[in-house]
């Protein structure tokens, strides 16, 4: 009798603590906000770090690591950093639009050493906090000021971020078909009907090279229709290059379709990072370019682009930019860093050889070619969400679902675990 008594006072007492717990819940401020989903791809590596797993591999975010599979810091960064301490500068603030000598070389590295339009100045280059920051501040500057459309097109698929970069800015996100899957390649006939339809002046987001997930980049053929469509359809093209060097191994020649457009005479914005290239991931160094018709022009736009800025975050981080701008405007360690970006471009081509050789080892009989074919830090693997899941749940190989892997994360020691993995759920 008293045991029952003490539970049902127990349980009493339980239940109104709930009561209590439901009601301070019920009134608070922040009621009403729901738990939101991780991050497609910065998710991946919350739940990686949880794992305990040995053998785990992180080939979500693309991140580049070397045959360790440790971060790499480039040799070209630790000298200019080496150079800036010895140099004791202070840590004033920097101008709204960041540092001119890297706004300067940033806008150099796309465009050309001898690009006409950095010799007339009919361009502006402001520094901004890396790839995502220029995308939003490029967004909400078209928000404010391209009144000819509200619609941004995306490649079919395209980055994660770039739909809820372009939304948040208050822009309308549509799509062109970009990748065939029956080929896992690009879908040229696609892409050109789908842009040939678009309203005219509608904004079209272009992956300047290394297009991310798929690593499949039109060929320079491909980009003359593309940009004669541009063109004659009075399109608006919104470059964003995110992996300069890192889909040939040759900056220049990434920057090539870019280039042919502005030579066609189609004044397009751009976003750039230094992320990858230059491997400053977290030191958050970009750069967003307004090509314009004349210098003055560019010098208005620069104006709205502060008044832009400013209330956002007043200024960019210092850091970064000195290194990336020492090391860009310094001739020896200009020239290592190029070199040091071909030798990550080669270690990702190599890994995805060992890859697919991997494969046949294990007995695969799919046809996995694309792997070798696809460009840049990722594959687009064609695994399916449950054959991702398995991987996750039974090899610890974290990816996206969509079946992408940042090959950059593979070494030569896990690159046979990985290779089983897949082929143990592929079969
Ligand atoms: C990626 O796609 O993994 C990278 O661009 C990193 C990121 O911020 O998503």
């Amino acid at each position: 009798m008293a045991m029952l008594s003490s539970r049902r006072i127990l349980s009493t007492v339980a239940h109104h603590q709930g009561l209590a717990a439901l009601s301070a819940r019920a009134s608070s401020t922040w009621s009403h906000v729901e738990m939101g989903a991780p991050d497609p791809i910065l998710g991946v590596t919350e739940a990686f770090k949880r794992d305990n797993n040995s053998k785990k591999m992180n080939l979500g975010v693309g991140a580049y690591r070397d045959d360790s599979g440790k971060p790499f810091v480039l040799s070209s960064v630790r000298k200019a950093e080496a150079q800036i301490a010895a140099k004791k500068l202070d840590k004033e603030y920097l101008p709204i639009g960041g540092l001119a000598d890297f706004n300067k070389a940033c806008a150099a590295l796309a465009l050309g050493d001898n690009s006409e339009v950095i010799k007339s100045g009919r361009y502006i280059t402001v520094q901004t906090i890396s790839g995502t920051g220029s995308l939003r501040v490029g967004a909400n500057f078209l928000q404010r000021f391209y009144k000819s459309s509200r619609e941004v097109y995306l490649p079919k698929p395209s980055w994660g971020n770039h739909t809820p970069i372009f939304r948040d800015a208050g822009l309308e996100i549509k799509s062109y078909r970009y990748y065939d899957p029956k080929t896992c390649g690009f879908d040229a006939a696609g892409a050109l009907e789908d842009i040939s339809k678009t309203p005219e002046q509608a904004i079209i987001l272009f992956h300047a090279c290394a297009h991310n997930p798929t690593g499949v980049d039109p060929k320079p053929d491909q980009w003359k229709e593309l940009a004669a469509i541009i063109k004659q359809r009075n399109l608006f093209p919104f470059f964003d290059m995110a992996y300069q060097g890192f889909a040939s191994g040759d900056a220049d020649r990434d920057a090539w379709a870019l280039r042919y457009f502005i030579d066609q005479g189609i004044n397009l914005v751009l976003s750039q990072s230094y992320a990858k290239n230059m491997g400053l991931y977290g030191e958050r160094v970009g750069g967003f370019t307004v090509v314009c018709s004349d210098s003055d022009e560019a010098k208005r736009v620069e104006s709205q682009l502060k008044i832009l800025i400013r209330p956002m975050y007043s200024n960019p981080p210092l850091n970064g930019a000195r290194i990336a701008a020492t090391i860009m405007n310094t001739a020896e360690l200009r020239t290592e860093w190029l070199e040091e970006v071909k030798g990550m471009a080669n270690r990702i081509i190599s890994m995805r050889e060992q890859l697919v050789s991997n494969l046949k080892k294990e007995g695969s009989i799919h046809n996995w070619q694309h792997i070798i074919d696809q460009i840049g830090m990722f594959c687009y693997t064609g695994l399916k969400p449950e054959q991702v899941e398995r991987l996750t749940k039974e090899f610890s190989i974290y990816m996206t679902k969509d079946g992408r892997i940042s090959v950059a994360g593979i070494t030569s020691a896990n690159v046979g675990y990985l290779a089983h993995g897949i082929h143990k759920v592929s079969k």
